[in-house]
């Protein structure tokens, strides 16, 4: 399965010029990289921007938006759909991530409906898991995790094939604060992420799902987690706003 490299700018960067700035570092890292299996999630205002550089500097990167609404359409004042990204020839949706729980409300069952507006549209999802309302505790809750899985997963497991579904592991504490999960410990929730959506999708179309980690991954650590085998790429922040973080965490999709 090839690795995938993910990045979140969430509301960053301020100005076009800085968008313009960060795509060619983009450009400069990703050089080598001629598959599509690296995504950026920018504020969706700059999604036409960075499609047009993206296509004149001929960098190899799928977009995708940050959240949709659990609707095809209507009174969702802010909210972007599912089918207006597919539309625009986007690739990916992220689902869930801990801070649309914590500013806009999401909750694990519309998470779901989420993923399936994504589903029925023709994109992929990359669905976050591991957000809890005491950001701070380090305690691995299984039951949280099978059940986020489940309310993720369950609404729209008919119409899953052979979409590629990221599942990208997310603890909470660990997001922004520069602190992550040891390499053990992330094997650990990943095994039992990959038994969970067995049990829900089924061996054979669990086969096709990635793995991801994210948190306070940076060209420090990033070597060091790349290297377990069950991980299968990774949801990037901060560190993918650094130009100069960038061409060591292009090297896992080298
Ligand atoms: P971080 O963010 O890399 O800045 O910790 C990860 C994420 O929010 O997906």
């Amino acid at each position: 399965m090839n690795k995938m490299l993910a990045l979140n700018w969430k509301m960053n960067p301020t100005s076009v010029a800085e968008v313009e700035k960060l795509m060619q570092a983009m450009k400069v890292a990703l050089a080598q990289i001629r598959t599509g299996d690296v995504v950026v999630f920018p504020p969706a205002m700059y999604l036409d921007l960075i499609t047009r550089i993206k296509e004149s500097e001929q960098i190899y990167l799928e977009l995708g938006v940050q959240d949709v609404a659990i609707a095809e359409k209507g009174a969702y004042t802010s909210q972007i759909s599912a089918n207006m990204a597919a539309g625009l020839g986007l690739q990916y949706a992220l689902v869930g991530h801990s801070e649309t729980h914590q500013y806009l409300g999401v909750t694990d069952a519309s998470v779901g409906q989420k993923v399936l507006q994504v589903l029925q549209s023709g994109i992929n999802p990359m669905i976050c898991i591991g957000y809890q309302e005491d950001t701070s505790s380090q305690e691995i809750d299984y039951d949280m995790l099978k059940s986020q899985l489940q309310q993720a997963l369950e609404p729209s497991k008919d119409l899953i094939t052979n979409q590629d579904i990221c599942i990208a592991y997310e603890p909470v504490w660990a997001i922004g604060t520069g602190v992550t999960p040891s390499p053990e410990t992330i094997e650990t929730v990943i095994i039992f992420l990959k038994r969970t959506v067995q049990e829900i999708l089924g061996a054979k179309t669990a086969e096709n799902v990635r793995f991801l980690y994210g948190g306070s991954v940076n060209s420090g650590n990033i070597e060091e987690f790349n290297a377990l085998p069950e991980l299968d790429g990774f949801l990037i922040g901060g560190a993918s706003l650094k130009p100069e973080e960038l061409p060591k965490l292009a090297q896992v999709v080298v």
